[in-house]
């Protein structure tokens, strides 16, 4: 009866959809009943390519405009960052590499304000232009750049206590709340105490319309792999000039995206990274 049933259904398929059915069979007859699994391994299998079904790009003419790949908050006060100081970069790659490690004990010391420059450009800033394209320091599926970076700065020099978001294209700082976040966050982060003296936590979010207007149901995966390719630059930037890092993954969401004021229908947080001295 069944089988009676399905090939009803069959009859009714468009050609996607018999190759979507035709790939869920061929699971079940693997073994894999992916509903079954936990959610992370069913998206896995789900947005994977295979011999049955390559993930096509939505066609050009249905993907709508391209989503602007720099978000700007056009009504903030605005501070401009001095240029990147690679001179503040004592340690060569292999021994950042090398030295990196998660650092908790930060002592509460004021950034200078080219540090904090220097280790935006060096972990998301625009590192060069393919004609008007822009290119960054992270590499990025289909260079769509979908990871959007905001500071709260807890000790900064010339900079009040505050949350501001990173302008990539100016290179500065824009103003979304002046205040001190210190409790706050340590809150939010599920009562992680370290971070009240990291001198500033680096907060990365994903507007995925960027990436899912090229990749569809793959821009997750691609989205959290650019997220992953910005934070150990961070990391690196921050070992390259002697600071202490630690990425932070245990938080509340929701409650960082309302601090953040997003659109979580378009943009959502993925991790925070804070930063701060050693001694
Ligand atoms: C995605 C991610 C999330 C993490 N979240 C936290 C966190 O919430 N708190 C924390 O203290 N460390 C966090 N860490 C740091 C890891 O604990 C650390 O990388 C791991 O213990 C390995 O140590 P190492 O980084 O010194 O090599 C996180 C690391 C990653 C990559």
């Amino acid at each position: 009866m069944y089988k009676e049933r399905l090939n009803e259904y069959i009859e009714r398929l468009d050609e996607e959809e018999a190759r979507d059915l035709f790939m869920l069979i061929e699971l079940i007859r693997q073994g894999k009943r992916v509903w079954e699994e936990d959610p992370g391994l069913a998206y896995h299998q789900y947005s994977k390519h295979s011999r049955f079904r390559i993930f096509m790009s939505p066609r050009r003419s249905e993907r709508g405009p391209l989503p602007p790949l720099i978000k700007n908050y056009r009504n903030a006060r605005n501070i401009k960052l001095p240029d990147p100081d690679l001179s503040l970069v004592s340690n060569p790659i292999g021994d950042s590499i090398i030295k990196r490690r998660s650092f908790r004990d930060f002592k509460p010391r004021v950034m200078p304000i080219n540090v904090l420059s220097t280790l935006l450009h060096l972990s998301v800033g625009i590192t060069g232009w393919d004609n008007h394209w822009p290119l960054r320091a992270y590499p990025s599926a289909g260079a769509l750049q979908p990871v959007e970076t905001y500071i709260i700065a807890n000790y900064v020099d010339t900079i009040n206590m505050g949350l501001y978001h990173y302008n990539v294209l100016d290179h500065s700082l824009e103003i979304l709340k002046e205040g001190d976040f210190r409790k706050n966050i340590v809150d939010i982060a599920l009562d992680q105490d370290f971070l009240y003296n990291a001198s500033i936590i680096l907060i990365l979010s994903i507007v995925y319309a960027r990436t899912l207007w090229k990749y569809g149901d793959r821009a997750y995966r691609y989205a959290l792999l650019d997220t992953g390719a910005s934070m150990e630059n961070i990391y690196l930037a921050a070992t390259a000039m002697n600071l202490g890092a630690c990425a932070i993954g245990a938080y509340y969401d929701d409650d960082l995206n309302s601090l953040l004021e997003l659109d979580t229908n378009t943009e959502i947080t993925q991790v925070m990274v804070a930063v701060g001295y050693k001694e």
